[in-house]
């Protein structure tokens, strides 16, 4: 998106200001479709999680994606957004039955994770199909804090413990229909995901009901110049033979499932805000802007690269700053940048912002989460606006304190 367009959008909407561009979401949709464009059975639902505006959510539906989710709000969000039940799976870490429960209920494929909600759903409710996530004990993902399938992660049951789940199975006679697994964020070693799928290839042998693998996610996008990101369609290429292969073995033409969030998203969305105070001290120069980790924690959070340029002097000369933000703690989007010189006023853009940025955003030091903009069709949108003092009010309860 040019530096113009960004710059009168921030212009028309305020500041700081997240704009989404549909072009790149649609592109990036494109190539993983086409990247598994020879598997007869081949199924996208976009990682809601990571940036579930329903205008957001309305653009996969548009290009026919399901969505999976991880909480029934956002269950909830899908089928506003108007998503059939069927289009959706529900792969929550650590809820309750009666979440579990609620959610089947409205007819949404529920993912299993833990070998006690497995017995108590099975007995409850043998006749409806669950997907079965597997921990394939794999360390992938960019760090610790977004590697999620690795023997000391939370999420999955163990592939040691498949005797135990086709215990559950077969004594509760429920039916599984799907086999899933995601190792985490951010994989760049392609050959690391395929041994992890060799392992998912042997566990789905062991049920024979299967609908569907669900390969999950964590293809990993670039940050920065130069940056590798998962070569979808080497991986596309690879994995698209192996599946094939593997349905011949199984005797049957099951569904190949991702659900990729940052890949879709991430690129295709920036974030704007104004420098409010350049401040020379002895050791950097400081630019402050109109935001902090309220708005856009994943720096601060786990240490990611946002690539921060000028958009109001990008013809200016390099100079190095440290980006800060408002927050009355350590808040840093990036030390020592080289950025086109700042002056108090201009608009700094940060790249990656479509995921984990908004979503995770909050009224932290009683600010208000700023407005969304989707750029659809050569044409801008306001699909949030900025909120306001009611907001912050909204659900608190005032008492008189006498
Ligand atoms: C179960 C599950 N699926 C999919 C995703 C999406 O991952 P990514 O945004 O890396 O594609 C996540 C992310 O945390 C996840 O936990």
């Amino acid at each position: 998106m040019n530096n113009q367009l960004l710059t009168s959008l921030s212009e028309k909407y305020g500041s700081p200001l997240y704009v989404y561009d549909s072009e790149k979401i649609i592109s990036q949709y494109n190539r993983i479709t086409n990247a598994f464009s020879t598997v007869e059975n081949l199924k996208l639902n976009y990682a809601v999680k990571a940036n579930s505006n329903i205008s957001i959510l309305k653009l996969f539906k548009k290009l026919s994606s399901g969505i999976d989710t991880v909480s029934i709000q956002e269950v909830q969000l899908g089928l506003e957004a108007g998503f059939e039940p069927e289009n959706i799976i529900f792969t929550p870490n650590g809820v309750s039955l009666q979440e579990i429960e609620q959610v089947a209920n409205l007819g949404v494929q529920i993912n299993i994770d833990n070998i006690s909600i497995l017995e108590q759903f099975g007995q409850h409710y043998p006749n409806i199909p669950v997907c079965i996530r597997i921990n394939p004990h794999i360390m992938a993902g960019g760090n610790h804090k977004i590697s999620v399938g690795h023997i000391d992660s939370k999420f999955g049951i163990s592939i040691h413990q498949v005797p135990h789940i086709k215990r559950v199975v077969k004594n509760t006679k429920m039916k599984v229909n799907g086999i899933h697994m995601h190792t985490g964020s951010d994989i760049l070693d392609i050959d690391v995901f395929l041994a992890a799928t060799e392992i998912l290839f042997k566990t789905a042998n062991e049920f024979k009901d299967l609908e569907f693998i669900d390969f999950g996610s964590g293809f990993k996008v670039p940050y920065k110049e130069g940056d590798i990101s998962t070569n979808i369609e080497e991986l596309g290429k690879k994995l698209s033979k192996r599946f094939k292969q593997f349905c011949k073995e199984y005797g049957k033409e099951l569904t190949l499932m991702f659900e990729p969030g940052k890949f879709l998203v991430s690129e295709a969305g920036y974030f704007l805000a104004h420098v409010n105070v350049v401040k020379h001290t002895t050791s950097t120069v400081f630019a402050s802007i109109d935001s902090g980790f309220n708005h856009l924690i994943r720096p601060m959070m786990y240490d990611a690269y946002h690539h921060i340029h000028n958009i109001s002097n990008p013809q200016g000369r390099e100079r190095y700053y440290s980006v800060v933000g408002y927050i009355c703690e350590t808040d840093t989007f990036g030390s020592n940048r080289r950025i086109s010189e700042i002056r108090e006023g201009d608009i700094l853009c940060f790249n990656n912002a479509g995921a984990y940025c908004f979503s995770m955003a909050s009224n932290y030091n009683s600010r208000y989460r700023p407005a969304e903009v989707l750029v659809y069709k050569g044409k801008d949108y306001l699909i949030r606006k900025e909120e306001t003092f009611d907001d912050l009010l909204k659900n608190q309860v005032i008492i008189d304190i006498d």
